[in-house]
């Protein structure tokens, strides 16, 4: 039995690479472990987001992550903006942070390279998710292979902390599946899949209509060559669409590889989009009828409720520990 811990952003609908690399395995923990499992609404702030549909984003990834499988009963699942706590050890822990270790983050240099106007908050944004982390006395942090360097900082920060102040965190491990932890744009082999991405074929999102998947994996690019084969070096579009499709069919890649011997990547492609839609079928049907239903707002607000609980304990602790406690 362990603490888990993970959070999305809410700056748009979830893409296959969210899904693939992290909420997949949330639901495979629920059973045997104290989940924790929230929209971090504040760490999307860090760029600008129209207040509406930032709104709607938030409602809608807590019904994805019901939808996807995660049992409020099993599970807390919650806001991160209805638990002040994340804000408060957020702004402890950026006292504890170096600006040029957080410069050195690569998410800030890509988030940041070339913007005239970049907030304060992009920068500190890695010192608010180790609160997230940390308030919960987290030990595995189930995320894709993105996240690797902010759970490294977070460990810093919290054995800073605990040298310093007063041992009280606990250090986290970060759980990176082994295939799938970076799942790659469908337009450019080289780049990550992204929700922001400017070109929506680049992405599959996960409340795409099956006929706007199979359209957007049709145009997926590929290589010349013509054979289906793993190859990440020499083959990265074909490789990475290999990874999707023994993902979501829970296949082997060397399966799928004699499946296609001597066919096309006509055929690969157009099934493959089958695929992915039967995949998200059955997510896409509960999350229609979970957005529009009373229980979503009732499940949150339970969840903050017992979140809010469990991270005040951790605070309180932090805050004596650096001396912000007037009383003892
Ligand atoms: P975010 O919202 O960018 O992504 C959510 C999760 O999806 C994973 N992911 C991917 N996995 C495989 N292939 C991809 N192309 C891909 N794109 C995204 C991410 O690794 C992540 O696990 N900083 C975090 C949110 C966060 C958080 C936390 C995570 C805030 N506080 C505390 C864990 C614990 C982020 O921006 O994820």
């Amino acid at each position: 039995m362990s603490v888990i811990f993970s959070g999305i952003q809410p700056s748009g609908t979830l893409t296959i690479g969210n899904y693939l690399g992290a909420m997949k395995h949330f639901t495979h923990l629920q059973d045997d472990n104290e989940c924790y499992f929230c929209v971090v609404n504040q760490h999307a702030i860090t760029v600008p987001q129209e207040k509406k549909a930032l709104k709607q984003n938030s409602k809608s990834l807590a019904a994805l992550y019901l939808a996807s499988g995660i049992d409020p009963d099993k599970s807390t699942l919650f806001i991160q903006s209805e638990v002040p706590a994340h804000a408060q050890l957020g702004w402890m822990l950026q006292c504890v942070s170096y600006i040029g270790e957080l410069e050195r983050m690569t998410q800030f240099k890509d988030k940041s390279t070339g913007k005239d106007a970049v907030s304060a908050g992009l920068l500190t944004y890695p010192p608010l998710m180790a609160a997230d982390i940390l308030l919960y006395g987290t030990e595995v942090v189930p995320v894709g292979d993105d996240q690797k360097q902010h759970i490294e900082l977070t460990r810093n920060l919290a054995e800073r902390f605990n040298r310093k102040f007063n041992d009280i965190f606990v250090m986290p491990d970060a759980r990176i599946p082994k295939v799938g932890a970076r799942i790659m744009s469908l337009q450019d082999p080289t780049r990550k899949m992204s929700k922001s991405d400017s070109n929506q074929n680049a992405y599959i999102s996960m409340l795409d209509e099956p006929n706007t998947i199979i359209k957007k994996v049709k145009r997926a690019v590929t290589d010349s060559d013509g054979v289906v084969r793993f190859d990440k070096e020499n083959k990265p579009a074909i490789s990475n669409l290999l990874t999707i499709y023994s993902l979501c069919s829970g296949k082997s890649v060397e399966d799928i590889e004699a499946m296609y011997e001597g066919r096309g990547y006509g055929d690969f492609k157009a099934e493959l989009g089958e695929v992915i839609a039967e995949t998200l079928r059955p997510i896409q049907e509960r999350y229609h009828e979970l957005i529009t239903s009373s229980e979503l707002d009732d499940i949150l607000d339970l969840g903050a409720e017992k979140a809010n609980r469990k991270a005040s304990k951790m605070l309180a602790k932090a805050e004596r520990a650096m001396g912000l406690e007037r009383k003892r």
